[in-house]
């Protein structure tokens, strides 16, 4: 399974690329907005101060919400760096615009899939990834993972490419779940990536032989 981290915070992105497990990163609107990065030039440079931290694929979003603005922008956001991925909403134009970045060869993560239906069409239209929010969901008491295990059913059925990333992660359960499930792509906090290596007993157990390393 890939590791990716959701942030466009650079010292956590470098953080978790030192690591060694990192495989890429997604970003959004509001994760930008979040690290005060405003105005289009800085935010095509933010993009690729990215690319130059990681070696994975980075997930950029388009705000134009109609076919021929979701192209305009993608298509300038792909030019950026070979790593950038085009993140288009799941919305009407916004499965034309995979459809057509799939024929030109730019790859896409088709974001905001909270239905077994919209991965289904994201799928068809040829996306290299597919977004599901299972935390989101979670807040609205429906089951995030339960969706994650439907839509992985349905891509084997059929053998779609598409890759499954599990977003809106937001706590270590959620990726050893995915994992268990068979997501291809799990997009994290850091917090979330690094909570999987703690274990009171792992600490006591270290403790301990450091402790007798010493008599
Ligand atoms: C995915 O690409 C999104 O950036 C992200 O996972 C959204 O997560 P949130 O629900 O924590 O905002």
């Amino acid at each position: 399974m890939k590791f990716f981290i959701d942030t466009a915070n650079l010292a956590q992105i470098k953080e978790a690329q030192d690591l060694g497990v990192l495989d890429g990163v997604t970003t959004n609107p509001s994760l930008m907005a979040k690290e005060g990065i405003k105005g289009q030039e800085n935010i095509l440079k933010h993009y690729v101060d990215i690319c130059d931290i990681v070696t994975g694929d980075v997930s950029a979003e388009v705000i134009s919400t109609d076919f021929d603005g979701m192209v305009k922008e993608g298509e300038a956001l792909a030019k950026l760096h070979p790593r950038i991925v085009v993140k288009i909403p799941m919305i009407k134009d916004g499965i034309k615009a995979i459809k057509y970045f799939t024929e030109q060869g730019i790859k896409t993560n088709c974001t905001l899939v909270f239905s077994a239906g919209q991965a289904l069409l994201a799928a068809k239209a040829g996306a290299t990834y597919m977004s599901p929010f299972i935390g989101r969901l979670d807040d609205v008491s429906t089951d995030g993972l339960k969706l994650i295990e439907d839509i992985r059913i349905i891509y084997d059925n059929y053998g779609y490419e598409t890759e499954i990333l599990a977003a809106s992660v937001r706590h270590p359960m959620h990726i050893i779940e995915c994992a268990k499930i068979g997501a291809d792509v799990i997009t994290a906090p850091l917090s979330a990536i690094t909570a999987l290596l703690k274990h009171p007993l792992t600490d006591s157990g270290l403790a301990q032989f450091l402790a007798d390393a010493k008599k």
